[in-house]
């Protein structure tokens, strides 16, 4: 295996079908994924996350513009592609006439692994995904999440050196969620690369070390979270549930968001008592808490709405 893990230069897609309108869903990305980082796609539905995916996993081909997996060109060399990568589809669902065991111990088999290896493996997948009670069953008769459990077990069983995962906590309860998130680390930790999507910002916030934010099939911004955090303008925020027609008394401090009654002042520690004097003095009351990624995308994003 050579070079990045990911790299893609000026990737461009464009969906054209007899009688609709053509859709430019990629126009012009280009990222890199270096070995052994987990780096989250977020973007709003349309971005163009998942048409990234099926690109750089061999599933679509592009317009223009290429990806290479650990040096290898995907759209010319799709099979030489393929041993390296590893997918979890956006609404994918485990074949219904099979148990999740049957699943993902045929998965892997398929993929090449000795029985021992695949037997093991199927045994360890299963159980992380906490499917123990429910891995010799079919999986018609799974319940949503145990289904979606049941696709991430096959793929994280496989621990190929690059994993795909679009929108992999779907439908998943809390619990679950984080059992994926401990199985992503381990993973990266045992040397694979995982470039995943997520419209959950607290799972993309303690999961990736990096992200990249989609909209209309260009990059906006990229970052670890704290530099995406740091473009909001300040690190905690203030909501005062009827600040909103008090708003110019709070200008001065920092970014000031209304909507409807509410108000959310952003601001950086050093204001926040003064930030609080004005909350108090103006007989209202104020809860405080950190920025999170949520805050950031929706600056970037909304930012950009407002330009077009
Ligand atoms: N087969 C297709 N034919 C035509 N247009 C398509 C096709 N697949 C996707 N699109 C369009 O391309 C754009 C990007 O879609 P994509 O599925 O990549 O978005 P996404 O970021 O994954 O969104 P979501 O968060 O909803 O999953 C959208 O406008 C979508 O309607
Ligand atoms: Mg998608």
């Amino acid at each position: 295996m050579n070079g990045e893990a990911l790299r893609s230069v000026d990737l461009r897609k464009t969906y054209e079908s007899r009688g609709a309108p053509r859709v430019e869903a990629l126009r012009g990305v280009s990222m890199e994924v270096h070995r052994g980082e987990r780096v989250a796609l977020l973007g709003r539905n349309g971005a163009g996350k998942t048409t990234f995916l099926k690109i750089a996993s061999t599933l679509l081909r592009p317009s223009s513009g290429s990806v290479e997996v650990f040096g290898v060109d995907v759209t010319r060399a799709p099979e030489k592609a393929r041993p390296y990568i590893a997918v979890v589809p956006q609404e994918g669902k485990p074949f219904f006439h099979l148990t999740p065991r049957e699943q993902v111990y045929t998965y892997l088999r398929a993929r090449g692994f000795a029985r021992e290896t695949a037997k093991s493996r199927t045994q360890d997948a299963l159980a992380r995904m906490g499917l123990d009670g429910f891995a010799d069953r079919l999986s018609i008769t799974l319940s949503g999440g145990q289904r979606q459990r049941t696709m991430v077990a096959t793929v994280i069983a496989t621990e190929a050196p690059l994993l795909f995962l679009d929108e992999p906590t779907i439908g998943m309860d809390p619990f679950a969620r984080r059992e994926v998130w401990s199985s992503l680390r381990d993973l990266t930790q045992k040397g694979s690369t995982i470039l995943l999507t997520t419209h959950y910002l607290d799972e993309a916030e303690v999961l990736s070390h990096r992200l990249y934010i989609v909209e209309s099939g260009v990059v906006l911004s990229s970052g670890t979270a704290e530099e995406l955090k740091r473009s909001v303008g300040g690190t905690l925020k203030v909501f005062i549930a009827e600040g909103a027609a008090q708003v110019e008394r709070f200008r001065s401090f920092g970014t000031c968001v209304t909507d409807g009654l509410s108000l959310t002042v952003i601001v950086n520690p050093a204001r926040l008592a003064e930030v609080m004097e004005v909350v108090e003095r103006s007989e209202m009351t104020a809860t405080v808490g950190p920025v999170t990624l949520e805050e950031a995308f929706l600056r970037a994003v909304g930012r950009s709405i407002n330009e077009d």
